[in-house]
């Protein structure tokens, strides 16, 4: 096997630093990358070999915390070409540069990792195969959002597809990598008692939240263009409903698996014209004391209509899930940071005990909490010991840290380790790229139809518009929204 080398298209970026390096470098002390290998990292800066070396270096210190040994030899293993990615004859130059770090005439042992605006994703692979280096064992690992819409996607598709085989590209979602969304799996199927329950029979809605407090960050220029339903809905949050709605592969598969993911987006009910009225809510942070409204953040026009906060109701018309509203949401500059999903159980048929200070909970509630403090949280209703028989919501909860060893790793390093030895289970196929796309199409183009359609306005630090709470009181319920400092998982303020 030729010397592996992997090869990061937009190695000065935010991305690299924070996630890509910090992961390389865990599968590196845990001696987890192939033996020899090497990262060549291509951006336009200018850097030689060494100077982007102690960049890294640098920036490991910040990002790895606590700072842990090995980070220098780590870095011996970088190396840096400055080209523009989007010219077709800085390509020569790398066929080049990668004959020279492997000493090999013809590498093919290559991992393409595109971390660049979207805006390159078409072409890099177009100009990987003029310049021959779409070889035989090379893969491709490509970022979200994997398209602008649903017709960009499919162009896409038709690009990579004409470079590449399918099993050599791998659509990177971040969220599939996390230890708690596979664990979503294991709780769904490797345990038989909630399985049974796991369907309209039994289960009223779910929830599904990614919320964060930070703002766009330093990222205005790419997130104005995108907003967070292309950032976040389209892949992230959807996955999610995938991994709860799905059915059981009959044998754990990356093709049974993803066949199953892709079950669930085509089953995903077509919005209607009621739906893109009245259930779905779009929002934008403005400033609140000290914090900044979007329109005010860098590389942000002032008039943007773009939207940080996505509240949605969808439903899964198929057997099991007929009936059941999914409310999805996500936003920046909430009053948290949390991702979870939360199902509603159907409440008892009657209520005959009295209620505990007059709140009376008869349904029950399940909470899988992806991040932070990764648990799971089962509320039911126990007497209240004493006199008389009032009822009390309790709590089970479970906490990832009760597990032990690596208790979420990192998504990214089980990612890139996945790619690196052709495992594609949990990247997301062509097909799932564009059955996503194909969903939330209307969405997009209802917003550009109608640029004036609502969007409204929410303070900084507070859980969004009040119209996504008036779209829950619909169903007769409210969010579920976690207390403000969350330090383990029984914080409900909603308790
Ligand atoms: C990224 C989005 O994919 O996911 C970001 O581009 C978002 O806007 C991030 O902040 C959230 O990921 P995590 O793992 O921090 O929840």
């Amino acid at each position: 096997m030729s010397k592996f080398v992997m090869i990061i298209f937009g190695a000065s970026g935010d991305l690299t630093k924070r996630k890509l390096m910090p992961a390389l470098y865990s599968l590196y002390k845990d001696n987890r990358l192939p033996e020899g290998f090497a990262i060549l990292g291509i951006g336009r800066t200018e850097y030689a070999d060494e100077t982007y070396r102690d960049y890294i270096l640098n920036e490991l210190e910040h990002f790895v915390t606590p700072a842990e040994v090995g980070m220098k030899e780590f870095c011996t293993h970088l190396h840096y070409l400055s080209l523009d990615p989007a010219k077709e004859e800085g390509y020569a130059m790398l066929d080049q540069h990668l004959q020279e770090i492997t000493g090999e005439k013809e590498p093919d042992n290559l991992l393409f990792y595109l971390a660049t605006p979207p805006s390159l994703y078409g072409v890099i692979p177009l100009h990987l195969k003029t310049a021959g280096l779409n070889r035989e064992h090379t893969r491709i690992i490509v970022e979200k959002p994997f398209g602008y819409n649903l017709k960009s996607a499919q162009e896409l598709n038709k690009i990579y597809a004409s470079v590449f085989e399918e099993h050599q590209i791998y659509r990177i979602d971040h969220f599939l990598g996390k230890e708690t969304a596979q664990n979503i799996l294991a709780f769904r199927f490797a345990n038989g008692i909630f399985e049974p329950l796991w369907n309209r029979n039994y289960i009223d809605y779910v929830e599904v939240t990614a919320v964060e407090n930070l703002g766009i960050e330093q990222r205005g220029g790419f997130y104005d263009g995108t907003g967070a339903l292309r950032d976040m809905v389209q892949n992230h949050l959807i996955q999610l409903v995938a991994l709860t709605a799905m059915e059981p592969p009959a044998v754990f598969t990356a093709d049974n698996f993803r066949n199953e993911v892709v079950k669930v987006y085509d089953s995903l009910k077509p919005l209607t014209e009621e739906d893109l009225n009245e259930h779905i809510v779009r929002g934008q942070y403005t400033a609140s004391g000290s914090k900044k409204g979007y329109r005010e953040e860098k590389n942000v026009p002032a008039d943007s209509r773009t939207e940080t906060y996505i509240a949605m109701k969808i439903g899964i018309d198929n057997w099991r899930w007929s009936g059941v509203p999914f409310y999805i949401r996500t936003g920046k500059q909430m009053p948290t940071k949390v991702t979870e999903i939360v199902v509603h159980f159907r409440e008892t048929p009657h209520q005959m005990f009295h209620c505990h200070g007059g709140h009376c909970p008869r349904a029950n509630k399940l909470i899988l909490r992806l991040q932070p403090n990764e648990g799971i949280v089962l509320k039911f209703g126990m007497k209240v010991p004493g006199p008389g028989f009032d009822v009390k919501q309790v709590m089970m909860d479970f906490s990832y840290d009760q597990l032990g060893g690596q208790a979420t790793g990192d998504a990214y390093a089980r990612l890139i380790e996945d790619c690196i030895q052709g495992d594609p289970t949990l990247f997301t196929r062509s097909d799932a790229v564009e059955a996503s796309w194909r969903f939330f199409d209307p969405v997009l183009r209802y917003w550009s139809e109608y640029p004036d359609a609502p969007l409204y306005g929410y303070p900084v630090g507070t859980w969004g518009p009040l119209e996504s709470e008036a779209m829950m009181h619909e169903h007769g319920a409210d969010w579920t929204n976690p207390c403000k400092n969350l330090t383990n998982t029984d914080q409900y303020c909603e308790l």
